[in-house]
């Protein structure tokens, strides 16, 4: 997907109290995706926030709500987070038993759908799944936590799978997930990213959620 890389703050990082004015601010310094982090304790060993959340975020802010699932069984929770605001729901495929009946049903909802990959999965677990999907997540850290670093084979795998696309002639967006920092991010971008979701980076950076996302901006333009 071609354009200007899409800057999606995890609020994973946020500070929960004031997380109303938290967005507001990362909207009005130019975010493009709100990111959000829905952990079960089950797929992953965290339990984070869910649908009330959604709900509650959503006439904070104009921006598409990225709501990333990392949950078991996530066919049974879709339709709820649709109706909350959502406007991309990525799930799991290594929590899908039935992909393809997912995907269809998430874009009968009308709400954009994702797949996302733990570091260990490979890119052809995806591959007939691909023509499918508006969104592939790859996650460049084990999912389930803020903070953690880098895992550095991700860039390997985010080129491989950008050039899967190009060969297939597919515009999907290509998002990047854990430890996205100000000194990686531009060569995230030349792998083949067009959005990055960053949490701690934004959200514990001592400049401010407005200045970091500026220089964020910056570094991959
Ligand atoms: C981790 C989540 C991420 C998380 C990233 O499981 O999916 O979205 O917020 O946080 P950082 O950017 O701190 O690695
Ligand atoms: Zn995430």
């Amino acid at each position: 997907m071609k354009g200007k890389v899409k800057l999606a703050p995890s609020i994973l990082s946020a500070d929960f109290v004031r997380l109303g004015e938290q967005v507001a601010e990362a909207t009005r310094a130019g975010a493009d995706y709100i990111h959000i982090d829905v952990m079960d304790g089950h797929f992953v060993p965290n339990i984070s926030i869910g649908i009330p959340i959604v709900a509650s975020l959503r006439p904070r802010t104009n921006l598409p709500l990225d709501v990333h699932l990392m949950i078991q069984h996530p066919e049974q929770y879709v339709s709820q987070f649709a109706d909350s605001g959502a406007d991309i729901i990525t799930v799991h495929v290594e929590a899908c038993s039935s992909l393809h009946r997912l995907i269809h049903s998430i874009k009968e909802l009308n709400v954009k759908a994702g797949i996302a990959l733990n570091p260990a999965t490979p890119l052809t677990y995806v591959e007939e799944i691909l023509p499918y999907v508006d969104l592939i997540l790859i996650m460049s850290v084990e999912p389930g936590y803020g903070g953690q670093s880098f895992i550095p084979s991700s860039l390997d795998k985010i080129s491989r799978l950008r050039k899967m696309l190009d060969n297939k002639k597919l515009n999907i967006e290509l998002e990047v997930d854990g430890g996205i920092t100000i000194d990686n991010a531009p060569g995230i971008v030349k792998a083949g990213a067009n959005v990055l979701a960053i949490g701690s980076s934004i959200f514990n950076a001592k400049e401010g959620i407005s200045q970091t996302m500026q220089i964020f901006r910056k570094a991959v333009s």
